[in-house]
């Protein structure tokens, strides 16, 4: 194993490995005209594992699937050898590794960011991983493109459960098409720091919100038959020495904020697998952590899936076995040899072991990836992109709009002036191991900036036929001031890229794009934003502009999403899943901790071997994260959490509220407007002076669609947990009796309706 393996490195080998696996094809074809030796030594090499064949055995009493994955994954546990079992416990190294690095069966991969053995006598087949944060990552190296949805930080913004779904069975299915048994998606980190490179993959601020999206998005996915995940578990909340740093928090607000987000994730999925993170909490690291592995998520809250490592996320045997460590990825420092042999010694028990075994055993028959073998094959193309197209047009935030600039009138519009560095190319992505391949470009990079195709100009172009389209990137401030000038409208695409790997320096859009507004605000009042971005910016020419559409990344469909909205073709929906503060001055920590000088802390170094945590960030807002932060501490902000308008009017009325242990809560919502559309309706509450708890909480809401003029009664009933805190002393959850105040409105901070509940 080579310590600290870069990770920039990764890329260039994983490219490496693009190119070798595709000359073992040519190699095949070639073999196969010649009848030569090397076709029959390639074929080998594919269909033998340890010198046994590797096709299942099939005819096996485990294989009666009426029978639970309990008692399926017990009697095959009783069949195997000490070997056997290691097997299932690491990884096989990724793709493009080098030879020395590489367990000798690289052959037996898929191309995804690894892959742990099967057992085919035993009829277990190899499981096949890929990272899929908002699509199939590595499809290109496949041959073929995956859809790529909304960044997740986006379809959190639908706050819808169903759009979470239809996200979640893309890539599933997708998944499958491509021959993987196993997502690496789902992150619910939550937004302590808007900064971290990797907001985009995860789901904004609030632990309610955020863990029922991930948990219905992992439900759906899973329910295609591969195994499902959430990571990065937990506390990875920034990426600046991501696998050194010791992430400080109390254990009230852990449980109240980042820990609930999994805990109803998990509850909602039952995935199959949970990724422990880089980085150490509270002293110690994710994947040696007892009390977050075994105590937490495996006793209290039942999981029965597996624990699987961040990529080099394991620094020891024994110890992160015995704190509930199941698998170790992406090879097996740790868990190959070393745990072999500390079994035979008996400093891991067998029955440790076989505990690791049995849940990775048992996943496999929950998930379905026995009952269904692997077969590759097309996916619904066509479908998949409408899919994301609607999650998308679900997923945009409109800002701002003064005097109903949007929606614009396509007849009344003659010429459109379309500026941004790449509005003629496509639409921002997330990089870093969530990249999904854009079509008709290379395999992306490790850390490379991927426009999406179709371009902004060309969706405009089709949506406004009556209109001149014109682009002017903006590089010269004055020329694209000039065209905006003479357009009947400016649109401006800008975008902020974030990837895993690295943190942003700041919240500002980059590369002097906020000049390029200014400039093109100033010659054209009718000056609309489009925002592509993955976290909070902030807008200095916030007043100078007409309309601000947040777009996120906009996934395969973005572009013609946005034209959609723009011109009023549908009408949008979707509100803030995080605060856009003023400026980071506002932040609790207004500066990024970094890793000591001498700390070899980048975030682009996976640090493999034993490790100790070098360096801390201390959480020490607490409870007080995102909306709770600005609330408790009166700062106003650029745009509220839960904040988004649309082109109707919604009106609020007749709050109820029904204690119990199930906190029932009524009211109606009416569309005062002109046109049909979707309202968020939010459901807060505080709790009693008492409970040391930040003014108020997000426990429910609903998205209701409602037709011009039309009215709904929306009913919900608030889980008690959501009302209740964690109390260290009983090391548990309590109700604080008393006088809980119930709001309910359209943002966190326009909540028309209030009413008292006394609670017991
Ligand atoms: C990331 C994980 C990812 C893994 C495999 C790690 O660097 O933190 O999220 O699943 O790599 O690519």
């Amino acid at each position: 194993m080579v310590e600290g393996m870069v990770r920039m490195k990764r890329n260039e080998l994983g490219r490496f490995a693009g190119r070798a696996s595709a000359s073992i094809r040519f190699g095949v074809l070639a073999g196969m005209a010649l009848g030569c030796l090397a076709y029959a030594a390639t074929v080998f090499a594919q269909h033998r594992m340890h010198g046994q064949p590797v096709k299942e055995d099939r005819n096996h009493p485990w294989m009666n699937a009426s029978l639970s994955p309990d008692e399926r994954a017990a009697m095959v546990l009783k069949e195997m050898t000490l070997d056997e079992k290691i097997d299932l416990v690491h990884g096989m190294g990724m793709p493009g590794w080098p030879r020395e690095v590489q367990n000798p069966e690289p052959e037996l991969g898929n191309g995804g960011a690894g892959f742990v053995l099967g057992v085919p006598r035993l009829g277990i087949p190899i499981i096949q991983m890929s990272d899929a944060a908002y699509g199939v990552r590595s499809s290109a190296e496949n041959g073929r493109y995956s859809t790529a949805m909304p960044s997740n930080l986006g379809a959190a913004a639908s706050w819808d459960p169903e759009a979470a779904c239809a996200f979640g069975a893309v890539i599933g299915k997708e998944l499958r098409a491509q021959g993987y048994s196993m997502t690496l998606g789902g992150g619910v980190n939550i937004t302590r720091e808007p900064r971290n490179g990797r907001t985009f993959e995860y789901m904004g601020e609030d632990p309610v919100l955020a863990g029922t999206l991930v948990g219905n998005l992992m439900k759906c996915e899973q329910a295609q038959n591969v195994i499902g995940d959430i990571k990065h578990y937990a506390v990875n909340d920034q990426e600046s020495g991501r696998n050194e740093v010791d992430s400080i928090i109390e254990k009230r607000a852990l449980r109240e904020s980042d820990l609930l987000a999994f805990e109803i994730a998990v509850g909602i999925a039952q995935p199959g697998a949970v990724m422990c993170s880089y980085n150490a909490l509270n002293g110690e690291f994710g994947c040696e952590n007892k009390y977050l592995l075994t105590d937490v998520l495996k006793k209290e809250w039942g999981f029965k899936g597996f624990v699987v490592s961040d990529w080099g996320g394991t620094h020891s045997t024994v110890k992160a076995s015995a704190a509930g460590l199941d698998n170790e990825e992406p090879l097996d420092e740790f868990f190959g040899e070393k745990l072999k042999a500390a079994v035979e010694a008996g400093k891991v028990p067998m029955s440790e072991l076989d505990e690791h075994v049995r849940r990775v055993l048992r996943t496999e028959f929950q998930c379905g990836i026995v009952d269904h073998p692997m077969q590759k094959g097309v996916p619904d193309v066509e479908g998949n992109l409408a899919t994301t197209l609607k999650v998308e047009e679900q997923s945009a935030v409109l800002l701002k709009n003064a005097g109903g600039l949007l929606p614009l009138k396509s007849a009344a519009v003659k010429s459109i002036a379309v500026i941004g560095p790449h509005a003629n190319e496509g639409m921002m992505s997330g990089s870093g191991s969530a990249q999904v391949d854009a079509p008709g470009r290379p395999s992306a990079g490790w850390m490379a900036q991927v426009w999406f195709p179709q371009s902004p100009v060309a969706a405009l172009e089709a949506k406004f036929p009556g209109a001149k389209v014109q682009f002017d990137s903006g590089a010269n401030t004055e020329s694209a001031a000039a065209l905006a000038k003479s357009s009947d409208i400016a649109i401006v695409f800008v975008y902020q890229w974030e990837s895993e790997g690295m943190d942003l320096p700041n919240l500002s859009l980059p590369v002097k794009q906020d000049d390029i507004i200014e400039a093109v605000a100033a010659a054209n009042p009718k000056t609309i934003v489009v925002l592509e971005t993955g976290t909070a910016v902030t807008m200095p020419w916030i007043d100078k502009v007409g309309a601000v559409l947040e777009a996120w990344y906009a996934g395969s469909k973005g572009a013609d999403a946005v034209a959609n909205i723009l011109n009023g073709d549908v009408n949008p929906s979707a509100k803030l899943p995080m605060t856009f503060p003023k400026s980071e001055a506002d932040l609790p920590h207004p500066k990024l901790t970094q890793p000591g000088p001498g700390q070899t802390g980048e975030a682009a170094v996976m640090r493999t071997g034993e490790a100790k945590p070098t360096f801390s960030v201390k959480y020490d807002e607490g409870l007080k994260v995102g909306y709770k932060w600005y609330d408790a501490e009166k700062k106003t902000v650029l745009f509220p959490f839960g904040y988004g308008l649309s082109y109707t009017k919604f009106s609020y009325s007749g709050l109820k509220v029904a204690p119990g242990k199930e906190t029932g809560v009524s009211f109606t919502v009416k569309n005062t407007g002109s046109r049909a559309g979707g309202e968020i309706a939010e459901v807060y509450a505080a709790l009693p002076g008492g409970a040391g708890e930040p003014p108020k909480r997000l426990v429910g809401w609903s998205k209701v669609w409602l037709k011009a003029g039309e009215s709904k009664e929306v009913s919900l009933s608030i889980d008690g947990k959501y009302l209740s805190i964690y109390d260290e002393a009983s090391d548990g959850w309590k109700l604080v009796p008393g006088s809980y105040t119930i709001m309910v409105g359209g943002s966190s901070q326009e909540l028309p309706l209030t009413a008292k509940a006394e609670l017991k």
